[in-house]
């Protein structure tokens, strides 16, 4: 079985707000292997962004506090010092955010943003480095490599500026590509063919890829594994199939039955009934409670485990899954 890349081990990342602590990442552990696409999705607020902005360093604290641990690679990220880290995130890990238009620089051309970073972390000379730029914004379905090298952001698409931010992501081979709604601002066409376009990089280049999404018909389409998060919390875990074909937690249950249609575009996930909760009043119990159709006396005073129910790979934090198991246990001890 393939090397786990990173690891996340009872991280939390607090936020000491005026109006009190925002626990938006709250005892989440996961890990993702080499090759592999895992999917964290979940309602708007959830804590996707943080967590991986946690791996990152890139939550200022103040006013976050971080606990736990984040494994990349052998590395114990929360305690490298700031130019490691920096060496880290410029070779090692790369992020494509939602918005390409504001994460490129308006005042540089496309050949200078993808040249700056090979020349910093591969110690590319000019001629070397723009050579592997235009090989990388064809290898990334640009056409007019050489016209793109010289044009500025604004002389481009949406799609093709995305394009343009996984060429930057990819210049220096990195063996985790973060993926934070890379397609949400995209019409779906193209929306599709970035999605191609991450599949094939990640055969060829066998990248580990954490893709941060609300579209459980992108999730249908590129996960290996999901991991569903509900106010700062994962409370379901499992290969994709698997999750699928056998969803456990009822908020799962009601993003499935939410119906993605496959290809197309759709708002965020407001289907099932209720709100999230104000993040700043998290009581210890079930988050979902108020929300679920099931919802018993114990979830709205205790925060259920999150273990396997069956199946290794499939964990769930439900109380309904408890109750059947101790049933269970108890019939199978009389019995
Ligand atoms: N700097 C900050 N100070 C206080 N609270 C913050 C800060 N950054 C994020 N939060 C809170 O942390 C929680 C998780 O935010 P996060 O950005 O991870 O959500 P998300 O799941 O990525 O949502 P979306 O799908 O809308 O991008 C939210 O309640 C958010 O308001
Ligand atoms: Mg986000």
């Amino acid at each position: 079985m393939a090397k786990e890349i990173v690891q996340f081990r009872n991280l939390e990342t607090h936020f000491h707000t005026p109006a009190g602590i925002v626990k938006a990442v709250d005892n989440v552990s996961f890990s993702i292997r080499e090759g592999e696409t895992l999917c964290v999705v979940g309602e708007s607020g959830c804590g996707k962004s943080v967590t991986a902005m946690s791996l990152m360093r890139l939550v200022e604290s103040p006013p976050a506090r971080i606990s736990g641990e984040i494994w990349f690679d052998g590395k114990d990220v929360l305690k490298l010092s700031k130019k490691e880290m920096s060496n880290l995130r410029g070779n090692d890990i790369s992020i494509i955010f939602q918005e390409p238009m504001s994460s490129l620089n308006p005042v540089l051309t496309i050949g200078e943003q993808i040249t700056e970073p090979l020349a910093r972390h591969l110690l590319m000379d000019r001629k070397e480095a723009k050579k592997r730029a235009i090989e990388l914004i064809r290898l990334v379905g640009i056409p007019r490599a050489e016209a793109i090298f010289d044009a500025y952001p604004h002389e481009l698409s949406g799609g093709m500026r995305q394009r343009v931010m996984i060429a930057i992501a990819l210049s220096c081979n990195p063996k985790l590509l973060i993926a934070d709604e890379p397609t949400t601002a995209l019409d779906v066409t193209i929306q599709a063919q970035i999605l191609d376009l991450m599949r094939d990089l990640k055969k060829k280049f066998s990248t580990a890829i954490m893709l941060i999404t609300h579209d459980l018909g992108v999730v249908a389409e590129m996960a290996d594994y999901v991991v569903v998060m509900y106010a700062g919390k994962i409370i379901e875990e499992a290969p994709v199939l698997e999750l699928f074909q056998n969803p456990q937690h009822p908020y799962t249950k009601g993003l499935l039955n939410a119906k993605p249609i496959l290809g197309q575009k759709r708002e965020r996930l407001y289907s099932i009934p209720g709100q999230v909760p104000n993040p700043i009043e998290l009581e210890d119990n079930c988050h979902f409670h108020d929300r679920c159709e099931y919802c018993m006396e114990i979830c709205r005073i205790k925060p259920p485990p999150f273990r396997a129910h069956g199946n290794d790979k499939h964990k769930t934090a439900c109380w309904l899954y408890e109750e059947e198991r101790e049933i269970h246990e108890r019939s199978s001890h009389t019995g």
